[in-house]
């Protein structure tokens, strides 16, 4: 029942300063941040990380947003994390996502509008799609030395 989820907050996130904002909805969920870190990622990489998507059209347009600017990779943690936090976060295009998710509230973007001009849909968040993708997904970002145990305030008020 408790979970791990792999998030990252893409380079749109980072360079719009919105970090900290997109970080406390996770928190005051009471999600538990077990695991987190900067990083630039290179195209090897990001071809594992989106291994589901390499052959799409849009792949290109993707690799080349990941690649854009440092992202910041978040183990999190909770009961069924997986499923919570892509409530969380919303659907994956901006639009259409719900007022009161990340992607709803702080983006607007449209496929019919990406699509027209080849370009990647910007929706500030990765967030791991089904538990077998979580658990390769926070093997593939972090060691397990990287990974922290430790009680938050929601481990005696929540759980
Ligand atoms: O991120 P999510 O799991 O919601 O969506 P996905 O279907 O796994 O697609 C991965 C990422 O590819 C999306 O988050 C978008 O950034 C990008 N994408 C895109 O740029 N254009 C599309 N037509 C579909 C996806
Ligand atoms: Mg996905």
């Amino acid at each position: 029942m408790i979970e791990k989820s792999l998030v990252l907050l893409k380079p749109d996130a980072v360079q719009r300063c919105i970090m900290g904002k997109v970080i406390t909805r996770f928190e005051d969920a009471g999600l538990k941040i077990i695991g987190m870190k900067m990083v630039w990622v290179d195209e090897v990489f990001s071809k594992k990380h989106y291994k589901a998507h390499v052959d799409k059209p849009f792949y290109n347009g993707l690799e080349k947003f990941i690649l854009s600017g440092p992202v910041v990779a978040m183990a999190v943690e909770g009961i069924s994390a997986v499923e919570t936090v892509r409530k969380i976060v919303g659907g994956t295009e901006p639009k259409s996502a719900q007022p009161g998710t990340i992607r709803g509230d702080f983006a607007h973007h449209s496929y019919h509008y990406t699509d027209a001009r080849g370009v990647p849909i910007r929706n500030l968040i990765h967030a791991s799609g089904n538990k077998k993708e979580a658990d390769e997904e926070i093997k593939l970002w972090f060691k397990k030395n990287e990974m922290h145990t430790y009680n938050t305030v929601h481990d005696s008020h929540v759980l």
